[in-house]
């Protein structure tokens, strides 16, 4: 491998240091180009920069993979279990029974929430977007921690603040669901699994028991391994630069969750949802639709397809896909949305318009059918994918922090208007 680039510039030639991962990545450190040349780079959406050297997870666009901290993810996704994949991600190696237990143990101990968080529920509209109640409660956090806010705390206070978010996520979570229908707050139940814990306080009502059902729990398990973490995505990025600026976790993971709910990211599974619907009720005809994705004078786009990096099948939706015939089956559910979803990837997957660009189905065009028959309702898919992402977000801002990365500040090319005096608004 070449040891360094050549950059010829001006008749001045720089050397740019190569450096490679495990995996042969291969960048160009441009690090002193600036100080070198006055030069920086453009890279509009970041296709071709790398933000930070990382150890978490690792994926190929062009082959379909995608492995966390090593392992590959459709034998996480069938053999683990989402705490057990939390704390692989967050501390870099599958743990043991001991540790396992106690990561849980911790996780199940922090789930209640302070009683002057739920009041700030009551401040919420039932018509507020759970998204919307989940980033600004997570950052409340920082008022009931605020030892939270010092970014020299120890890494006891680091982990607690860990064990806090992911306990108390699940909660937040499913109290925004029952604020949206009326329902009675369920409080979390220490006897309770983690998914099994978390679908109780969704589903459960005064007046009837709560069965939990084994095939809705491992679905819930399987859907958050899979969501747990995607490298530099979007909102990870966000995480990142949020956080390098010595922002508190709570602060940081709230900016995540903002950037997560954006339709492009991962509002795109309650995207999905809608537009299957949408097609549902305008009797089926998915041809019509996969060229309305096509015409570039319409705005309509094939949500749940494509992907910045996949330029193959993800990965992740191909277990979804699986997962959701599987769940369908063992629930006795026949959705006519699942027929509708798999008639629109076919469609796509042999026209030309989506084979020339690569366009394949992603994590969202199947996870809305499985949260569906689950019971969870559209609007708190993309809290779902949050909570999934959520080790995920900590894992890559602890990483951030124990390399001492220098706060994110990316540069510019100004095309602006040049000086001008300024005049009163009598000769403007
Ligand atoms: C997630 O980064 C991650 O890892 C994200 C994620 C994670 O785990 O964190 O995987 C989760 O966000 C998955 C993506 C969910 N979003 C959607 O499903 C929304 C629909 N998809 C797109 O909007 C789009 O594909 C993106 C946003 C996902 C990717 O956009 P890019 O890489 O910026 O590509 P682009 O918009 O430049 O598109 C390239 C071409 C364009 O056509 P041309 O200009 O070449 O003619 O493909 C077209 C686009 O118009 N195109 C689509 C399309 N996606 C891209 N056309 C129709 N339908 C689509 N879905």
């Amino acid at each position: 491998m070449a040891e360094s680039a050549e950059l010829i510039l001006d008749g001045k030639s720089i050397s740019l240091p190569v450096i490679e991962g495990t995996e042969n990545e291969k960048a160009f450190d441009i690090g002193k180009l600036r100080d070198q040349t006055g030069y920086v780079t453009l890279d509009s959406g970041y296709k071709n920069t790398g933000a930070t050297k990382s150890a978490i997870t690792f994926l190929d666009g062009e082959e379909g993979i995608l492995r966390y901290r090593g392992y590959p993810i459709d034998q996480l996704a069938e053999k683990s279990n989402f705490l057990e994949v939390a704390y692989l991600l967050i501390y870099g190696s599958l743990p043991t029974q001991t540790e396992l237990d106690t990561f849980a143990h911790q996780i199940t101990n922090h789930t209640l929430v302070h009683e002057d968080v739920r009041k700030i529920f009551d401040g919420f509209p039932s018509t507020a977007h759970p998204m919307g109640i989940l980033s600004s409660l997570i950052c409340s956090l920082t008022a009931f921690y605020p030892k939270s806010l010092d970014p020299n705390q120890s890494p006891e206070e680091t982990n607690l603040n860990i064990f806090r978010l992911i306990a108390k996520i699940s909660t937040i979570a499913a109290w925004s669901y029952k604020n949206s229908v009326g329902h009675p707050l369920n409080y979390p139940r220490n006897d309770l699994d983690y998914c099994s814990n978390f679908l109780y306080m969704m589903f459960a009502f005064p007046t009837e028991k709560y069965e939990i059902n084994p095939v809705v729990v491992s679905a819930l398990n399987k859907l958050l391994i899979l969501h747990a973490d995607h490298e530099q995505n979007c909102s990870t990025s966000t995480v990142r630069l949020v956080g390098s600026a010595n922002a508190s976790l709570y602060g940081s993971v709230s900016a995540g969750v903002n950037a997560l709910w954006g339709p492009l990211h991962g509002g795109a599974n309650q995207e999905v949802m809608e537009m299957l619907e949408a097609i549902q009720q305008d009797g089926g005809n998915t041809q019509k639709w996969v060229d309305k994705a096509k015409d570039k004078d319409d705005s309509f786009r094939l949500m749940g397809f494509g992907h910045r990096v996949y330029k193959n099948f993800d990965p992740r939706a191909k277990i979804i896909k699986k997962a959701a015939d599987d769940v369908l089956k063992a629930l006795g559910i026949d959705d006519p949305l699942l027929k509708i979803a798999q008639e629109l990837e076919q469609a796509a997957l042999t026209d030309p318009y989506f084979v020339e660009r690569k366009l394949y189905p992603n994590v969202d065009f199947y996870s809305g059918i499985i949260y569906r028959a689950i019971g969870i309702p559209t609007e708190m898919f993309t809290v779902l994918f949050a909570m999934g992402r959520l080790p995920g977000w900590i894992a890559q801002w602890k990483e951030m922090r124990e390399n001492k990365e220098p706060i994110g500040r990316p540069r510019q090319i100004y095309t602006g208007e040049l000086e001008r005096d300024y005049v009163g608004i009598e000769q403007r």
